[in-house]
C-alpha cells in the first residue's frame, strides 16, 4: 500500500522540477533578450535573410580588401593597394543596381559611397604620389567611416516581402 504512494510522490516531484526548470530557462531566455536590447542602443536595419547574409559578406569582403591593401603597403607595392583599392571602391556598378540597395536607409548609403568614394581616391593617390605614410593616413582617415557606421547600425532579419 505504501508503495504505489511513494511512487506517485517522487513522480510529482520529478514533475514539479521538470517544470520549475523549465520555467527558469524560459526565465533566462526572456531575460538574455530585453538585456541584449537594452544594451544594444544601435539602429536596427530590417533586411530579408537574403539580404542580410549578402551584406555581411560585403563587409567581410571589405575588411579583407582592408588587409590586401596593407599588405601590399608593407611591399610597397602600389600598383597593388590600387587593384585592391579600386575592388572596394565606387567601379563596382553592381551595387548600384543590387536590391540590397534600395533596402537600405539613405543616410546608410550616403556613408557607404563616401567610403567607396574614399578607397577610389586611395587608388589614385598610390598610383600618383606613392607614399606608405599618405596611404597610411589616407586608410586610417577611411576606417573612421567603418567605426561611425558600426556605432550606429545594426542589421536584424525581418520576415522577407513576397513578391507574387
Ligand atoms: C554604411 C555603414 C557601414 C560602413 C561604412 C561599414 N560597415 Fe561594416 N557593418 C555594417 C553593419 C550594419 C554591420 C552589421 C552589424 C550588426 O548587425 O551587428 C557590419 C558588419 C561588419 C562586419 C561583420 C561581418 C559579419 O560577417 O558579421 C565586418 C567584418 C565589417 N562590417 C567590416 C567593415 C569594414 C572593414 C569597413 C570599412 C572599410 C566597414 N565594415 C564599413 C555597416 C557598415
Amino acid at each position: 500500500m505504501k508503495k504505489p504512494t511513494q511512487h506517485l510522490n517522487s513522480d510529482n516531484h520529478f514533475l514539479l522540477k521538470a517544470l520549475t526548470s523549465a520555467f527558469s530557462i524560459a526565465l533566462c531566455l526572456s531575460i538574455s533578450v530585453s538585456k541584449a536590447d537594452g544594451f544594444d542602443q544601435r539602429q536596427a536595419i530590417p533586411l530579408t535573410p537574403e539580404h542580410q547574409a549578402q551584406i555581411l559578406k560585403n563587409m567581410r569582403q571589405m575588411q579583407g580588401g582592408v588587409q590586401q591593401i596593407i599588405l601590399a603597403l608593407a611591399e610597397n607595392d602600389f600598383q597593388a593597394v590600387a587593384k585592391h583599392a579600386e575592388t572596394l571602391g565606387m567601379k563596382d556598378e553592381k551595387r548600384a543596381h543590387n536590391p540590397l540597395h534600395q533596402a537600405l536607409p539613405t543616410t546608410f548609403k550616403k556613408m557607404g559611397k563616401s567610403l567607396h568614394m574614399g578607397f577610389d581616391q586611395l587608388a589614385s593617390d598610390a598610383l600618383t604620389i606613392n607614399k606608405t605614410e599618405h596611404t597610411l593616413q589616407q586608410l586610417g582617415q577611411l576606417m573612421d567611416k567603418c567605426q561611425v557606421c558600426h556605432a550606429v547600425y545594426r542589421v536584424e532579419k525581418s520576415v522577407p516581402v513576397q513578391n507574387n
